[in-house]
């Protein structure tokens, strides 16, 4: 005990899991998280190097792209609710942005991240760089993220794999580099991004060697305006957040119908009165996310609209389950 009281006493020390769980592992029971153990440790444990997750195998799993919000954190703290230690990833993928998207823009603070994914429960966060996830060399990653074998539901829609090609080979290669990394039990997908996580569960259920890990999901997080939570939000002037609100009050519209077509036309009608440019706004079959044919069972309404302005501009998607149309 005399350690552990120790090293807590050092300022901005995180104690490394594995001391911790050799010396302090109580022997009648399973250590099943750093924090039960450590309550006062508010920073995680931070890796780069996917060996020294071994420890750590059988956990929680979050992965994000960093620039945390409380969507993130959300995820983190349902993670938590499981037990057993909860490691979240962040890196910036650039094989799922085409050239000329926003990867030398997407917002970066790995110290930021660190103080939040703390405060929320997590206990590692593996942050690897470029090389390690991709050590065959960025052309060759892009090669790859290109050859992926991606489920129908990444093809077959024409909503994110229509407007961004590239971005379901590259999410696809990434998270399943980062399942095989971290090896969890349950691994988390925010419902923020519906058609993401209808490609992973189904991606995850292909691979022999990722099907034993269960894909969850996690309910989306708004602002108390009703902007869906994103890491590109912080890049929308204040100024014009009024008309990002025009993605959550179209799907309001949407709700409010009495037929997917009603639907469809309320949602695009409220996004331009918005000025904002539509990508898509259907109502499609939640799981597969084709057409509705059948009006007698759940649907959801998809969105992807763009907010331009001076020479800038930012992409923003939401999603809402509808109500059962007769
Ligand atoms: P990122 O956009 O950082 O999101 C990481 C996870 O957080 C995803 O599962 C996403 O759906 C979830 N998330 C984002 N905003 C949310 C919100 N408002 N409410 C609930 N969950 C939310 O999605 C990615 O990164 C990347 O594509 C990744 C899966 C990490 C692969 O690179």
């Amino acid at each position: 005990m005399r350690d552990l009281r120790l090293s807590l006493s050092i300022p901005g020390r995180p104690l490394e899991f594995p001391l911790a769980e050799r010396v302090f592992r109580p022997t009648h029971e399973p250590v099943r998280s750093v924090r039960t153990l450590c309550p006062r440790m508010t920073r995680p444990i931070v890796i780069h190097d996917p060996a020294d997750l071994a420890p750590y195998a059988h956990g929680m799993f979050v992965p994000t792209m960093g620039a945390l919000h409380d969507g993130h954190l959300s995820l983190i703290r349902q993670a938590r609710t499981h037990g057993g230690p909860v490691i979240a990833s962040v890196f910036v993928n650039p094989t799922q942005f085409a050239p000329g998207e926003d990867f030398d823009a997407y917002p970066r603070g790995l110290d930021r991240d660190l103080e939040l994914a703390g405060s929320a429960g997590c206990d590692v966060v593996y942050a690897p760089n470029a090389t390690t996830m991709y050590p065959e060399g960025p052309e060759a990653a892009v090669t790859a993220a290109a050859a992926c074998a991606l489920p129908e539901v990444a093809v077959r829609p024409r909503l994110e794999d229509a407007d961004r090609p590239r971005f379901f080979g590259g999410v696809c290669l990434v998270v399943t580099r980062l399942l095989q990394h971290v090896r969890p039990t349950v691994a988390i997908f925010g419902e923020k991004d519906w058609q993401q996580l209808q490609v992973v569960t189904a991606m995850a259920a292909a691979d022999p060697d990722l099907a034993s890990i269960r894909i969850e999901p996690g309910p989306l997080v708004r602002d108390p305006d009703g902007l869906a939570m994103s890491s590109r939000n912080t890049r929308i002037p204040a100024e014009l957040r009024d008309l990002a609100l025009g993605v959550p009050r179209a799907l309001q519209c949407a709700h409010a119908a009495q037929h997917p077509e009603t639907a469809e036309r309320l949602m695009r009608e409220t996004l331009e009165a918005h000025d904002l440019e539509v990508d898509y706004a259907v109502v499609r079959d939640p799981a597969t996310l084709r057409p509705v044919t059948d009006f007698a069972r759940p649907t959801r309404a998809l969105i992807a609209a763009r907010l331009r302005w001076d020479d800038d501009s930012v992409r923003l998607i939401d999603n809402a389950p509808m109500t059962v149309w007769r």
